[in-house]
């Protein structure tokens, strides 16, 4: 199965304005996820999805823009935004435009980068997962090039209650992709809402 979890903001962005390498999530952008990594421990069903999010996983994609390091040809100093030791702990699959050779961190991350596009992406990634799910880790447009192109399962849309009014808008450029709500879990910071979605 290929999985996309995502905070959006309760007006549809999943970012906010002017992202920069100080302010990756852009202005604003963390107030989607405290729900997540906020002050204080997490209520219980925050606690239960992002248990979801951390586990289970063998394989995943993201956007260049996600991985960070600006445009362009690569600066091979820039290893990612999440230190030695990434939390994925399984291959990650970077769509870009510059080629660049494979990336091995420690705790079992490895960051593939690839050029031939969402499809090569998603086969990839599915190689490396075997039996496990494969997780789309964002950001808008790699979420919404699977969509449109009918290979996500499931979103699992996390909105917390944050008015951004600018930004990277999540749900664009999908063609008309059919959503069947399956679950619903709520807390005072997010409501997750976890949808099926048609080809
Ligand atoms: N709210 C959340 O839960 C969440 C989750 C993840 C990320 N985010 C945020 O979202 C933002 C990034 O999202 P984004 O939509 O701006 O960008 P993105 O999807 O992360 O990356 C876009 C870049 O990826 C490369 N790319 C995408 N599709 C490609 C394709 N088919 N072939 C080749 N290269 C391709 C291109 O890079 P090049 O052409 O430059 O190589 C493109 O500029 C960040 O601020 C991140 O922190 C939020």
């Amino acid at each position: 199965m290929v999985t996309c979890h995502c905070s959006v903001s309760v007006d549809g962005y999943s970012a906010g304005p002017n992202q920069s390498p100080d302010n990756p999530l852009g202005e604003r952008g963390e107030e989607l996820h405290t729900w997540f990594h906020g002050e204080g421990p997490p209520s219980e069903a925050d606690a239960k999805v992002a248990e979801r999010i951390l586990a289970g996983y063998g394989a995943y994609v993201m956007g260049r823009k996600m991985f960070g390091g600006g445009p362009g040809d690569w600066d091979l100093s820039w290893r990612g935004w999440w230190g030695d030791t990434p939390p994925y702990r399984n291959p990650v699959f970077v769509l870009t435009h510059n080629e660049r050779p494979p990336l091995e961190m420690a705790g079992g991350t490895t960051f593939h980068f690839v050029t031939g596009g969402v499809e090569d992406a998603l086969s990839q990634a599915r190689a490396a997962a075997g039996e496990k799910n494969v997780s789309v880790a964002g950001g808008a447009s790699t979420v919404q090039q699977f969509i449109a192109a009918g290979l996500l399962d499931e979103l699992h849309l996390h909105i917390a209650p944050v008015v951004l009014g600018s930004g990277e808008r999540l749900l664009e450029n999908l063609g008309n992709p059919a959503f069947e709500q399956i679950e619903v879990i709520e807390s005072p910071k997010a409501t997750h809402v976890f949808y099926r979605v048609g080809r």
